[in-house]
């Protein structure tokens, strides 16, 4: 019998061997990682929000969400639901009465077509969530979805997610970021398939009225387009400024997508609900996936939905709010164009977007330092997509108080800067 090999103890990795070991596998799970998901660009903006983390008495004009908690009458409704024991799963499509609730509301608000709660509605995980479905439903690999820049920031994501091409169509500030129905025209080829607009705009705070709105709706005639809309800031307008519902124009119903959601108006972004109306055939492809993905959209959320839809002490805070946006809009606008960072006029959503051309600095170089020297956090308008270079996203969601310090700070940054 062969006697047994003389036992060695495994000689220990060395730090050197593990670390090349680790970045070895990183790159090939790197390398297995879809074409799709690399095709995804890394947020822009993130780096902004990490920096300004580690740093203290940073004001931020960098968040793009309500600063109120949802209003009380609206968050009672959630919570007694809950207390009641509503913690199942609902219908996949989302309760049949909130769905019914959507269709009323938009009916009362914008003359909305009859939508069929039962066969046009669907709630969904936010707006985030209906976008990602509309892309799924529609688009195959090459379609080509048209998308206004600068935009949300998930536009393009979601469309790549779908295996589908942006084609951008930068808007501008001297048209006062508005889509024309000639820049639509001229990037239509054979592979067009989808317009996506997003009108009150995040991040430029740009509306679009009845007229602008009809000649995009002729154009999407002419070359039978499918629109997606998203509405979500629909409520968040100013001035005189009155919200026009895209699918309500003539013969639009048909042929689009319209996205709402509970975040942005009725300051409800934890809660997570969105919601998606159009013609049964686009909105039961949607539905079929959100079934497999989501199964339904958070059950809590859909009752505190519910009540915010029918209630009019919900109704009253969101007037509330918006009165309270509306006057930090004015305040901030004013300012920046007084300390020298020229600004269009926002309409809608909560943001402002001024240039910073005056400065002579790019907008990733002046959002950096504004940010090292004077603790206001902004965001590079490019970080939104082409038209957004030269100019800064700055959301007003703060408190007064805090606002005018931002620009006192700002008034300073600028004047070391000679402007
Ligand atoms: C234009 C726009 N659409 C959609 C969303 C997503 O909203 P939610 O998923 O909370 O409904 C946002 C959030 O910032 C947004 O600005």
């Amino acid at each position: 019998m062969r006697s047994p090999e003389p036992l060695t103890a495994p000689r220990s990795t060395t730090n050197d061997e593990k670390a090349a070991v680790t970045s070895g596998l990183r790159r090939s799970l790197e390398s297995r990682l879809s074409s799709r998901v690399r095709r995804v660009p890394p947020s822009p903006i993130r780096r902004f929000f990490d920096l300004a983390t580690t740093m203290d008495d940073v004001i931020s004009l960098g968040i793009g969400e309500p600063d109120y908690v949802t209003p009380p009458p609206i968050l009672n409704a959630g919570a007694q639901s809950l207390r009641e024991g509503n913690t199942s799963y609902t219908s996949n499509a989302g309760m049949l009465e909130l769905r019914a609730g959507v269709a009323r509301k938009l009916a009362e608000l914008y003359d909305a077509p009859a939508y069929d709660a039962e066969s046009e509605v669907l709630i969904t995980v936010g707006v985030s969530e209906a976008m990602y479905l509309a892309m799924q439903a529609l688009i195959d690999e090459g379609d080509e979805v048209l998308v206004p820049q600068p935009c949300f920031v998930s536009y393009t994501a979601d469309v790549i997610l779908a295996g589908g091409t942006v084609v951008d169509i930068p808007t501008y500030a001297a048209d006062n970021f508005v889509l024309t129905s000639a820049q639509i025209e001229a990037a239509i080829t054979p592979r067009t398939k989808v317009l996506l607009i997003g009108y009150p705009c995040n991040p430029t705070g740009a509306v679009m009225n009845r007229d602008e709105l009809s000649e995009i709706a002729r154009v999407a005639r002419k070359h039978d387009l499918i629109v997606i809309s998203d509405e979500i800031y629909d409520r968040l307008v100013y001035d005189d400024h009155e919200h026009v519902m895209f699918a309500s124009l003539p013969g639009m119903a048909e042929r689009t997508v319209h996205l709402g959601g509970m975040s942005k108006d009725y300051a409800m972004t934890g809660w997570r609900i969105g919601y998606a109306a159009g013609p049964a055939e686009l909105l039961g492809a949607m539905r079929r996936i959100h079934q497999y993905l989501i199964m339904s959209a958070p059950t809590g959320g859909q009752a505190a939905a519910l009540h915010a839809l029918s209630d009019p002490a919900a109704e009253a805070a969101v007037q509330e709010m918006v009165a309270s946006y509306g006057e930090r809009r004015r305040f901030l606008v004013d300012g920046l164009n007084e300390i020298g960072l020229d600004c269009f006029e926002p309409k809608g959503a909560f943001y402002a977007f001024p240039s910073v051309r005056r400065t002579g600095m790019d907008e990733f170089s002046f959002s950096e330092q504004l940010l090292q020297e004077e603790r206001v956090a902004v965001i590079p308008g490019s970080g939104f997509g082409a038209g957004g270079e030269g100019h800064i996203r700055c959301a007003y969601p703060v408190e007064m108080s805090k606002l005018e310090v931002a620009l006192e700070r700002m008034y300073r940054f600028l004047r070391r800067l000679g402007v």
